[in-house]
């Protein structure tokens, strides 16, 4: 009943060149597929030149982040409504490269949530402990921490339109792929953190997606699991063979 989402995110790769010949190759692919979501999060300057691409080839096109407030004096910035504006259907936030790198804490989290929601944007709240964390046992609580501080205020009909990702920040990146148990425990853990914040309906109908060094070779097995619902791709998304691979585990 939960609809599998597989979500490329392209960090800060490829050129508007590169991009579209990238979504020209896989649409007559993509287009075709009907039993899962295909999304695509690209840099901001893709993705006005994307989006008409994406419509016919059935890829959801998001941002990688945006800033809280609508426009004004924020130099640098992207807002909500701009991203919006140019075709996007959702938006990450929360990514741990976000948090690590840019100082993203759960406060601006939560506001960017806000904002995207206002914008009528899809969310992609990330969440997931460092390596320290886990080896310190704390998992369950940094990601707890991350859920309550990222959805505060939320009221519980925006949660149809917010999929959270589990991403351990160890696994992102580094060819470490939690195992599908060890990421099964986690994605569990969340779903009943918004069983106790809102209710067993809405837990049970959020999409659940795993991140960190998904590739086609493991992604079928993450899929089996019965908590997670889709996944967060970095390096495996920029390629196409590995992207349609990804897209297809269930064929
Ligand atoms: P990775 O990145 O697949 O390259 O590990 C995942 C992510 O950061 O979303």
């Amino acid at each position: 009943m939960r609809k599998p989402f597989i979500c490329g995110n392209w960090k800060m790769n490829k050129t508007l060149a590169e991009a579209l010949a990238f979504v020209n190759e896989v649409m007559p692919r993509t287009a075709a597929i009907e039993k899962i979501d295909v999304g695509i999060a690209a840099p901001f300057v893709q993705l006005a030149g994307l989006a008409p691409l994406c419509r016919k080839a059935k890829i959801r096109l998001g941002g990688q982040d945006c800033y809280w407030k609508e426009s004004g004096a924020f130099t640098g910035e992207i807002s909500a409504p701009m991203l919006r504006d140019v075709g996007c259907q959702f938006v990450i936030i929360g990514h741990s490269e976000r948090r690590q790198f840019f100082g993203d804490s759960d406060e601006w989290v939560n506001q960017k949530v806000a904002a995207a929601r206002k914008a009528e944007l899809d969310v992609i709240l990330c969440v997931g402990e460092t390596r320290e964390q886990r080896e310190k046992g704390v998992t369950n609580q940094i990601v707890v921490g991350q859920i309550q501080g990222g959805l505060k205020n939320m009221a519980i009909e925006q949660l149809a339109n917010i999929v959270v990702a589990y991403e351990p920040v160890w696994a992102i990146g580094t060819g470490l792929t939690a195992t599908p148990a060890q990421a099964q425990d986690v994605h569990k853990v969340i779903r009943n953190e918004i069983a106790r914040l809102y209710n067993d309906d809405a837990a049970n109908s959020m999409r659940i997606l795993y991140g960190g060094s998904v590739d086609p070779n493991n992604v079928k097995e993450l899929m089996a699991q019965e908590d997670i619902d889709g996944a967060l791709v970095g390096g495996a998304s920029l390629v196409t063979q590995k992207f349609l691979a990804l897209c297809s585990y269930n064929d």
